[in-house]
């Protein structure tokens, strides 16, 4: 439980095309400014749609249904291997990504996030459920649904002898993306590789390659945008470029799925959660939503004088000691009025310096929700 708090920096701004790098980047990662910036979102007339709509480009419809990605009833058992048993990742998980959201996908090791991301991207095949990808059902129009994306898969899957040049031209290559609609050189600067750009990949570092998957998973300019944890092990500047990358591409239009464990940034980030253990969605709505339903607050009494245990009038509440001078009583604000919290404070006669609240946090939700199942969104 901690006070909550914005992990991220950069207060966000009406977007604004020509300033991609003044705006997020306070310490820029690359001496090198861009010429060009690219379009790594969705324009209004391209919003909706994926955007290869080029003579020569795999054409893709207009969809309009209102979810980005709707989700229904997704099986995945993967076979049996090695003397283990078959292995029931998903379990009948539904799940609606609401255009122009920013979702992030939670879940412990091994709850099912990437093989969830996977079916989406087509690299795992479903047991059974429905997917609609930008209103294209993944079976029947799978080409159309998988323009619709672009994913950075939780993998590193990098050719190691192609520079990051070479490995963006053929993503957008494979993709039928015409050259002159190509915006290699601008994502290469928005992700800071653009010194690194005719380098060998497997001379990047960690971070770099992270990068670099990332601007491989733009080159289409996909209107839905879907990270399998881009801040695994990068460290605190690049996890901070990435999440303002993010947050520029949902800005201009992309619909964002992901994953990660770091949870102030997903409280800073994201508009909607899903929370998903053993396969299993167990919530998923909007974060503040969410948050409150923890039902759970607690009143933090800085004492003037120090206590060595809590008094006998407060007894009767979940009250505890940190330390010889804070006194935290815990409380459900549904059932319980602050004033009279105060009242009976008041009466214990403590010595009161100051007073605050604590509200719950995602990983006390996390927590309590990996912990404890039974807070099931379905059966709350
Ligand atoms: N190819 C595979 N064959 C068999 N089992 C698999 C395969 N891929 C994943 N699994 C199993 O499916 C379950 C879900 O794995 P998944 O990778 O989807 O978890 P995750 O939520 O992404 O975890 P993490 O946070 O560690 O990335 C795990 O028990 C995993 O061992
Ligand atoms: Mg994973």
């Amino acid at each position: 439980m901690s006070v909550r708090t914005a992990a991220v920096a950069g207060d966000p701004v009406p977007i604004d095309l020509n300033g991609f790098r003044r705006r997020h980047r306070t310490r820029p990662l690359s001496a090198v400014r861009p010429k060009s910036l690219p379009r790594a979102g969705l324009d209004d007339k391209e919003r909706g749609t994926a955007m290869l709509d080029e003579p020569g480009s795999p054409s893709v419809p207009g969809a309009s249904a209102a979810a980005a990605i709707r989700i229904r009833g997704l099986e995945k058992v993967y076979r049996a291997q090695s003397g283990q048993p078959p292995m029931r990742a998903l379990r009948g998980v539904s799940l609606e990504i609401p255009r122009g959201s920013i979702f992030g996908l939670l879940g412990p090791n091994g709850a099912g996030k990437s093989t969830l991301i996977n079916i989406l991207a087509g690299l795992v095949v479903k047991s059974g459920g429905e997917v609609e990808i930008n209103g294209h059902d993944l079976d029947s129009a799978w080409r159309q649904a998988r323009l619709s994306i672009g994913v950075m898969p939780q993998e590193l899957v990098l050719d190691p002898f192609f520079t990051p040049r070479q490995t963006l031209e053929l993503q957008a290559g494979l993709y039928g993306v015409p050259p002159r609609r190509r915006q290699t050189e601008a994502l290469l600067e928005m992700v800071g590789l653009a010194d690194k750009a005719d380098v060998y990949s497997r001379t990047l570092s960690g971070g770099m390659r992270r990068r670099l998957m990332m601007a491989k998973a733009l080159v289409h300019r996909p209107p839905i945008v879907i990270l399998d944890e881009p801040t695994a092990g990068v460290d605190i500047e690049l996890r901070e470029l990435l999440w303002n990358e993010v947050r520029y591409i949902n800005e201009a239009g992309a619909t964002i799925l992901l994953t990660t464990h770091h949870f102030e940034e997903v409280e800073a980030i994201c508009d909607r959660i899903a929370i998903i253990n053993r396969g299993s969605v167990t919530l998923n709505g909007p974060m503040d939503e969410m948050l409150a339903r923890l039902d759970r607050k607690e009143l933090v009494v800085q004492l003037a004088e120090p206590c060595s245990k809590v008094p006998a009038a407060l007894a009767g509440l979940d009250a505890r000691l940190e330390g010889d001078r804070t006194v935290v009583i815990g409380y459900q604000p549904t059932r319980t009025r602050t004033v009279d919290l105060l009242g009976q404070i008041r009466d214990s006669e403590l010595q009161i310096a100051d007073l605050s609240t604590r509200e719950p946090n995602l990983e006390d939700l996390f927590r309590t929700l990996t912990r404890e199942p039974v807070l099931d969104a379905a059966h709350p």
